[in-house]
């Protein structure tokens, strides 16, 4: 039997914290063996917000590099930059055509961002979940790594490619969304109810990959807790301690209970820091990788031009298909 496809991506705008490292980049990193496996870097999708062009373009080589850094091989994945495989815009377009203004209305990410970027509500930002759609689509993907907040784009996806089988007969695949419950949702340090965002204003709120080992300690020590000092797993009373609990289960693999029992009696002051510190002898490895990496732009070029050779003979036969269903020339 043939492997599963995945397909993933994270977005080009900002720099990737510990939360998308967790949340994200670390499970497809073991789901690499098992399945055959796209990972893209979203960064047309990068463009409903504002950026400076110098600064996009680095953050996607940036992630680019992260991804190998953290153990994601070129070889055995399709690593590539969703603009280069120009079959994204064109079946986002036509899958534009196919999705309702009610059902885009309903987007939570949409309403939030439109609340976040007033001066900024383009079309593109209303239209987001077709393009995420037609990367999906594109590859036939079964599964689809996502964080809980992504969850209603990939429903709408899942509704488009049903729409379009019952109107020309069979050509997509219903793609279904992995979310990971232990890992899923790295929070905010600060702010323990929302999730760990690159966008934070508040910059204590963040772990970020490429953040010095004491800049981790100093944020981890910020951290907001609760005035109980006993270290127990309870997300609705206690979200601040849960969320480090959280952080260091999915770093050491250990469970509630057990880190429960680890820390019993000792206070939050050593539960911060050795959680700090488990997080930095995870990234350090990374991190010099990364900084390897980042340095060797032939290297980076070799590996997305690879990777967008390999994706555009999945994404041009999917998107012929299409074409041909619908009277497209
Ligand atoms: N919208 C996703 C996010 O912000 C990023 C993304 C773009 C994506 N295209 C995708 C995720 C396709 C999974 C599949 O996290």
């Amino acid at each position: 039997m043939s492997k599963k496809i995945i397909l993933s991506g994270i977005q080009a705008t900002g720099k990737l914290t510990l939360g998308n490292y967790l949340g994200a980049i670390n499970n497809w990193v073991r789901m690499q063996e098992e399945y055959n496996c796209y990972y893209m870097i979203a960064n047309l999708h990068s463009l409903t917000v504002r950026n400076e062009p110098e600064e996009l373009k680095n953050n996607t080589l940036k992630i680019l590099a992260l991804y190998i850094a953290a153990g994601l091989n070129p070889e055995k994945n399709t690593i590539f930059i969703q603009s280069q495989v120009k079959e994204h815009a064109e079946l986002g377009w036509i899958l534009d055509c196919y999705t309702y203004m009610g059902e885009l209305s309903r987007m939570t990410q949409f309403k939030d961002k439109s609340q976040k970027h007033a001066d900024n509500i383009n079309a593109g930002l209303f239209t987001y979940p077709a393009l995420m759609a037609a990367d999906i689509l594109l590859y036939k993907a079964d599964l689809v790594p996502v964080g809980e907040d992504q969850r209603q784009h990939l429903e709408i996806t899942r509704d488009l490619a049903e729409r379009f089988n019952k109107l020309y007969g069979e050509t997509f695949v219903i793609p279904e969304a992995y979310v990971r419950k232990e890992s899923a949702r790295i929070m905010g340090l600060q702010d323990p109810t929302s999730k760990m965002s690159k966008s934070a204003t508040n910059l204590n709120d963040v772990i970020f990959l490429e953040d010095e080992p004491e800049v981790i300690l100093k944020k981890f020590k910020k951290a907001v807790t609760d005035s109980e000092n006993i270290v127990k797993f309870d997300p609705e009373t206690k979200p601040g301690v849960s969320n480090l609990m959280q952080i260091y289960a999915s770093i050491t693999n250990k469970t509630m209970e057990e880190i429960e029992k680890e820390f019993e009696g000792s206070g939050y002051g050593n539960f911060k820091t050795t959680v700090a510190e488990a997080v930095i002898n995870t990234l350090k490895p990374i991190q010099e990788k990364y900084k390897m990496i980042l340095n060797d732009k032939e290297y980076l070029e070799k590996i997305y031009i690879d990777g967008a050779n390999r994706a555009r003979e999945l994404a041009s036969k999917t998107l012929n298909e299409v074409k041909e269903k619908i009277g497209i020339l």
